[in-house]
Formats: structure tokens, sequence, C-alpha cells
């Protein structure tokens, strides 16, 4: 056991430096000078304006609280003559002429749609990631959009939870990696540039944890685990820049998100000195009266800007209340100021007030480079799954093939969640793909079998079962409809819906090779399906362009490289389920599974006393890191430089990758460590670094990454930040499960 005392608290004080809270150039001095000078000639009710968002259905209405300065920001007005005209009534005819942050969730993609958050974070790979942000925000601020409220980096354990769509997956620093380039994307290389969008990190904070995956629902996620697990994507975002944070809709042990003042001031702003703007969830303000937290408006509106919110989105009980509370003393000017100068800080920042207006629209949307990002976005992020003899790509020698199933051509639904703003008549479906691009290579049947996902009427799988006979290979899209993931879309089963499932099972009997594709807002559970299946796909919900990348894919002109980014459990029952999970003090056989094999009448010693299901086992169906590729990958020789380390010190890995199979492909190489003995009980691995590596075939390279050591740091027992010196194990491998390991020790001294 290692001793507390020997704990080395790395750079908590520098920890505080962030990019946003650095207040010392030219520039940012000026902006705090502009802030103060406007801050001063601006009325109460001027500064509960600011501290104000509305979502308007009502022109009229709106320009009217506008012009009266009641109003800080809107959401959701998408036509760029409509935003000039109501950003106009602001800057012309308001009292101080203080423009309007108009904002929209866009999420992944505008118009031009990305891969779900889920399946981009499939790519391992940050700079498509960033881009596909990048033109997001080309899209969305050419129709007067300059806030979105994206990333989601709520850490997603529980695939029960629909929101898990929107998010990186289950892994903090998977999630801190692609939530940074998110922000990247959208805040573009200055947030005053008229394309940049004003980033939001949410959910502030553990809404992922909602309890049994419901939406909505009560979160338990203690000090420690919080900031251990839930925290750093968000600091990480405030270390990139990030611009604005929303509050979430849980309550965590009994404190709403929106009232959290131990994480919004204490953690935010105190630790991690945070100056940008913090933003309410939809009437989540208001929403503390349902938990039952406050006794009404006025109460939500005092608690909420007390522990350190800035602006209301659309609930409206700042405005209509925080007057009161004030003259009560329950508020203070202090804290209303301090809301309205994060707010104007940022409005300066995006450089409303030199440039309030959207010049000429341009043709941006739907541009052919976006589409090209587009479709490498999904063939980077497609998981292989299965590929049994070779299955995938397919041949020369398959000449006719049946596409089959509800998602092979369904361009809404391939879209996923959150697309407000995507045109389904934009939307390349595989169907239409393969027809267009492999067309002249092979005969297509098509027999969707089922009209959409949930469909349970089965009389049209004889036809599919007669399409199959006919073909020499199968290709069944199956998955869930959009509406089945994302926000308040929490299931309860997580089986293929409808006659999926018989679907395959029929196809299958056929004996010709099946390819299983699914699309799909989370992991569902598939083993019987990838069982019955030779080859499967896992491509999420891909968005625009997931049609033709998948037929690259099919065809092999693409060859697979991505990973799971969460694990795939395979009964419901089992999760949440993730990689880094402590030990427990009886961990499980892995391979074990016990249901079929108990003697009736057994002796409880029979059943091994171990920390796993009867009839589940402990083992995932996939694990986290899982993809296979076209071609195959071997790992040998890695090496440390050293294997005693100071807590200052850096680690230099080294491992040889060979690509041993007879395609060029790309390997996601990946570190894990685990601390072996902690002051708490820590994590059986984590990630700690990733690496996309080309080879083609035949090819090897050494892979080298370097681990600072105070990255190995955590919350303690005592709840202080730091390396604790000891004895560490290390994994380099192709995921979660499997990789050559080495040992390697802290010294203390
Ligand atoms: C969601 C947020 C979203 C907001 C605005 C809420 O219901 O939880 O993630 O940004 O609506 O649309």
């Amino acid at each position: 056991m290692k001793l507390t005392n020997t704990l080395f608290t790395v750079a908590v004080a520098a920890l505080s430096l962030t990019a946003c809270g650095t207040k010392n150039t030219n520039a940012d001095l000026e902006i705090e000078n502009k802030v103060e000078a406007l801050l001063g000639k601006m009325t109460l009710e001027e500064k509960l304006g600011q501290m104000n968002q509305l979502s308007p259905w009502d022109f009229n209405e709106l320009a009217g609280k506008v012009r009266k300065g009641e109003v800080g920001s809107i959401l959701n007005y998408t036509d760029s003559a409509l935003v000039n005209k109501i950003q106009r009534v602001a800057v012309e005819e308001s009292r101080l002429g203080i423009p309007l942050l108009v904002s929209r969730d866009v999420i992944h993609g505008y118009k031009t749609i990305f891969p779900i958050p889920l399946g981009q974070a499939a790519t391992f790979n940050p700079q498509i990631v960033e881009r596909g942000a990048r033109i997001a925000a080309v899209e969305a601020s050419a129709d007067g959009i300059r806030w979105t409220f994206a990333p989601m980096i709520d850490i997603s354990r529980d695939p029960r939870w629909g929101r898990i769509a929107e998010s990186c997956g289950e892994d903090p620093y998977l999630t801190s990696v692609m939530g940074t380039a998110m922000i990247k994307g959208f805040q573009g290389s200055s947030l005053n540039s008229p394309t940049s969008m004003a980033a939001c990190a949410k959910h502030f904070v553990a809404y992922g944890a909602s309890e049994g995956g419901k939406d909505y629902n009560s979160t338990f996620v203690p000090e420690r685990v919080l900031r251990n697990v839930y925290l750093p994507p968000f600091k990480a975002a405030v270390d990139a820049g990030c611009a604005t944070f929303m509050t979430s809709f849980n309550d965590n042990d009994g404190v709403p998100g929106t009232a959290n003042k131990f994480v919004l001031k204490d953690i935010l702003r105190d630790e991690w000195k945070f100056d940008g703007m913090v933003v309410t969830d939809w009437a989540s303000a208001a929403e503390m009266i349902n938990h039952g937290f406050c006794a009404d408006g006025k109460d939500a509106a005092e608690k909420s800007v007390n522990a350190g919110v800035d602006m209301d989105m659309v609930s409206e009980t700042f405005i209509k209340n925080l007057k009161r509370s004030l003259e009560e003393n329950v508020v203070s000017m202090q804290a209303i100021d301090n809301a309205v100068r994060n707010i104007l800080r940022l409005k300066f920042r995006m450089g409303l007030f030199d440039n309030p207006y959207i010049a000429t629209p341009q043709r941006v949307k739907y541009a052919e480079e976006h589409l090209k990002a587009a479709k490498e976005a999904v063939e980077q992020s497609v998981i292989l799954l299965k590929n049994s003899n070779g299955t995938l790509p397919l041949t020369d020698n398959v000449r006719t093939i049946a596409v089959v199933g509800p998602m092979a051509d369904a361009p809404y639904e391939q879209l996923g969640t959150w697309v407000f703003d995507g045109e389904k008549e934009h939307t390349v479906t595989p169907l239409k793909a393969i027809k267009e691009m492999y067309g002249d290579k092979v005969n297509v049947i098509f027999e969707p079998a089922l009209a959409y996902s949930r469909d349970k009427d089965r009389s049209g799988i004889v036809k599919a079962v007669s399409a199959a006979r006919r073909a020499d290979a199968v290709i069944v899209f199956v998955g869930e409809e959009s509406i089945l993931s994302g926000e308040a879309h929490s299931l309860a089963n997580l089986d293929l819906q409808g006659a999926q499932s018989e679907l395959i099972k029929s196809l299958s009997a056929v004996g010709k090779p099946l390819v299983t594709v699914v699309m799909a807002g989370r992991q569902l559970t598939i083993g019987k399906e990838v069982e019955a299946s030779d080859a499967v796909l896992y491509s999420f919900h891909p968005g625009t362009m997931g049609g033709p990348a998948i037929a690259d894919i099919l065809f092999g002109k693409v060859n697979p490289s991505a990973k799971t980014p969460v694990t795939f459990p395979r009964m419901t029952g089992q999760l949440p389920m993730y990689y880094a999970h402590n030990n427990t003090g009886r961990p499980a056989n892995p391979t074990e599974m016990l249901i079929d094999e108990i003697p009736v009448e057994a002796g409880q010693t029979s059943v091994g006393c171990r920390s796993f299901y009867l009839d589940a086992g402990d083992t995932p169906l996939f694990p986290f890191g899982y993809g296979l590729s076209y071609t195959t990958f071997e790992y040998s020789n890695l090496k440390l430089a050293s294997d005693m380390l100071t807590v200052g010190g850096e680690l230099l890995v080294t491992v040889d990758l060979k690509n041993t199979g007879r395609y060029d492909g790309v390997e996601v190489v990946q570190l894990y460590i685990q601390d072996k003995i902690g002051s708490v009980t820590r994590p059986v691995k984590e990630l700690k670094a990733f690496r996309r590596v080309a080879l083609k075939a035949g090819e090897s390279t050494v892979v080298s990454f370097s681990l600072l050591v105070s990255e190995l740091a955590f919350w303690g027992y005592d709840m202080t930040y730091g390396v604790e010196p000891g004895d560490f194990r290390l994994w380099v491998g192709t995921s979660s499960a499997e990789g050559l390991s080495a040992d390697f020790t802290v010294a203390a001294r």
C-alpha cells in the first residue's frame, strides 16, 4: 500500500491558467474595459435582459422585447434575413444597441450531417472531428448562428440513455480529446471570425450517469468519481478555450445541475478560472420547482444566479424575479454584474459589436468539400465487428447482391438525432450509393422486408429470403430509426426493434454470405445477429454521406479502421458496463458463465463467489477500443526507455507494428495503464494515448508514445490531485482487451 504522505501534488495551481482565463493581452484588457464601460451605462432591467434567452415564434413579439433590451440571446432562428432583421432591432433600436447572440443546437453538422458524435468518436481521429465541427460552423454561421450547444461531453456508460448518441462514449480521455477537437473546429482560429461559433461544453455535470439510463433521472456521483471521470473532459474544454458551458437537468446527489454552486463556482470559476459564460439547460432553472428544490420561479432564479449561472434559457425566471430578489438582498448586484460581464465579454470576443450582421449569405451548404469530408468521416467511423473467412470486402465473384432491410434506403433515419437542419433530400443512402457507384459491377436486388426499424409485419421477409436465394451475397441494413435515440429517448431493451432479428435469422438460414450493417444511435445488444452473420459493420447513424462511405467499405475501396468508443454489452442487464471499472475483492473469471452448468441443488460454493452474472458472465460482446480491419496487424517488441521513473519524468514507449495482411490499412494503436495499488481503488485499465498508424500491406514501423508521468495523476484518498508513486502496468495494443504489457515503477523520490 502506498502512503498518502508520498503523494505528489501536481501543478493544481498551473492547471488554473486557461486559454479563456488569461486576461493579459492588450486585446483582453481592451475588452475588459469595454465591458466595464458598457456595464456602467446599463439599467438593472437591461442587465436582466442580457441574462434572458428566448426561443421565439412570433417575430413582432420578440422585436418588442428586443427593442426594450429584454433579450440577450435567441435560439432557433435559422433564416439569415430574419436573423439580420432581429439583430437590426437590437443594434439600432434598443437603447444601448447590444447585439444578440444567435444560437442553435448544431451538434454533428448543420446541413451536411456528419456521423453522430458517438460515431465520430469511433474514428479515434481528432483531426477529422475538428474538420467536421469547422464545416458545421461555416454552414451554420452563414445563416447567422454564432453559438452552438455542443460539444456534449458527458461520459456515457449506459446505452439505455438515448443521449449516448450525442456523446463521445464512455472514456474520459477519448472524450477529452474529441471534445477539444470539436471546440477547436466550432470556434476556429478566432472567436471573432464571422465563420466561428462559440462552443458550449455540456451538460455540467454528470448528466450521463442518469440512474438506470433513464433521461433526466437523478445521478449519484461522489466528488472523487466526478473529478476522476466526469470532470476531465470539461477541464479539457476550458483549456481549449471553450466559450460557454451549459448546466445539466439532473440532480446529482440531490443538487440540480443549475444550482450546483460546487461545480459552477468552486470548480469552474475558482479552480479552473473560467471566464466564459454559463447558460442553463432548456428551462432547467424553472424545472427546479419540479425537482422539489425550489419553491417558485423566484427561488429558482436566486438559486441559479447565486450558484454562478449567467443566462436563463427560455424559462424567464431571471427576468421576472431577480429585481425583487435584489431588493430583498437575496441576490447581490455583484452577482448580477458578474453574470452580465460574462455575457458582454463573450459578445465582444465574438466581434458582435463590430460585425453584428451576416454578410451576403454564401453558398456553403452541402459544398462539395463538405460532402467529401463527411464521407471521409464515415469511412473512419464504421467499425468492422466481425469478418469470418474474409467475407468482406466483396470479391469479383459476387455478381448479384441482395440489399435488404429497413435502413438500406432510409434517408432520414440514417441522419441520427439532433438534425433540425439536415435534409433527407441530400442524404445518400447505401442502396443509392451501391447502385450508383458499383452498379456496373453487381446486380442489385432490393427488398426492404420491413418498412421501418420497429416494423413487426413479417410478411415482407419471404420476398427478402427469395432475393437472398438469387444473390451471391446478402447485405442487410438494420438498426434504429433516428427518433429512437437522443434526448428523452431512453430504451429499456436494446435488442433490435421490430422483426429485424427474425429477418436476419431468416436470411442467415439461406446460407449465402451475410453481411449485417447496423445504423444506430447507440451500441445495441446484437449477439444473436452477430452470430448469424458472416460479417458485421457498425456504422452508428452515419449522416448525409453514409451510403457512399459504406459502399466503398463493402467493396474494399476503403479499409475499415474505426474502434468501439463504448463497450458493447451482451445483455441490457449487464449495464452500466465499461472497461475502466475498478476491481472488486472477488474479480470475475472472465470466461465463466455458469447458468447451464450449475447442478440442481448445488451448494453455495459451486458458483464460485466471484463478481459476475451467472447468465451473462463478465465479458462484453465487444470491448472498448475494438475494431477489425481487412488486413491484420502484429504487435511485437514493446519497450520502455526506462522502467523506473520519477514524478516529474516522462515515459517513453515503443512498439513494433507490422501489417501482416494483404491490404493497406490503418490501425489505432492504444496505450492503457493501470495504477496497481492506489490510496483508493483504481480502474483496471485506463486509456492514456492512442495513435492512428497507416501501413501498407507487409510494411512495419516503430510506434512511439511519450507520456508525462504527471498524466498518471488522479484524485486520491485525501482529495488531492497527484501521482501516487508505486508500481504500474502498461499495455499497448489493438483494444482494451488485448495488448503487450510491461511494468514500470514511479519512484517516491
Ligand atoms: C437539451 C440541450 C439543448 C437545449 C436547447 C435541451 O433540451 O438538453 O442539450 O442544447 O435543449 O435546444
